[in-house]
């Protein structure tokens, strides 16, 4: 018997409200909008089975859809500084309203915001 795994400690209830709050900021975000699909449905689907499998809990998102490849499959979609910045206040906001907090909190955001600066594939518009 080990530690509890991060995906363990949060838990899988409150992982997919935290996606589900995160996607409907996402939906509003002037910076994020024009990017993601109208309908977040299938997104948020994927992001849960994502984040499981990042937070050390079962492998959904390799088993359905193989290797992440997560910048990869990111290189369709402009990701600029701003943009990163936008997700990860959506993110930050999500998990202020679901009161995720303390040690595990910044674990996660601390490692989501590592995986953020790596999407990143295009600068910010000048002017
Ligand atoms: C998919 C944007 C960061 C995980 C997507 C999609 C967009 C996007 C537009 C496609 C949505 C769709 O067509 O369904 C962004 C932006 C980011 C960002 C602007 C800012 C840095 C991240 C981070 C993670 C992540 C930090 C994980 C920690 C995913 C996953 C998918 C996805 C798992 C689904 C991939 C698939 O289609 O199988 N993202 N993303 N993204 N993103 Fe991000």
């Amino acid at each position: 018997m080990g530690n509890p795994t991060p995906y363990e400690a949060i838990g899988k209830e409150r992982l997919n409200q935290l996606i589900d709050l995160f996607y409907s900021k996402v939906s509003k975000h002037p910076d994020l909008i024009e990017i993601f699909p109208e309908d977040l449905t299938e997104t948020a689907r994927k992001q849960k089975q994502f984040m499981t499998q990042y937070l050390g809990g079962p492998s959904l998102y390799t088993n359905e859809h193989g290797h992440p490849m997560l910048r990869a499959r990111h290189i369709p979609f402009e990701i600029t500084p701003k943009r990163s910045e936008a997700w990860l206040s959506c993110m930050m906001e999500a998990m202020d309203e679901i009161g995720l907090d303390g040690e595990i909190r910044e674990f996660f955001y601390h490692r989501l915001v590592l995986t953020a600066q790596h999407m990143i594939n295009s600068p910010d518009a000048s002017g």
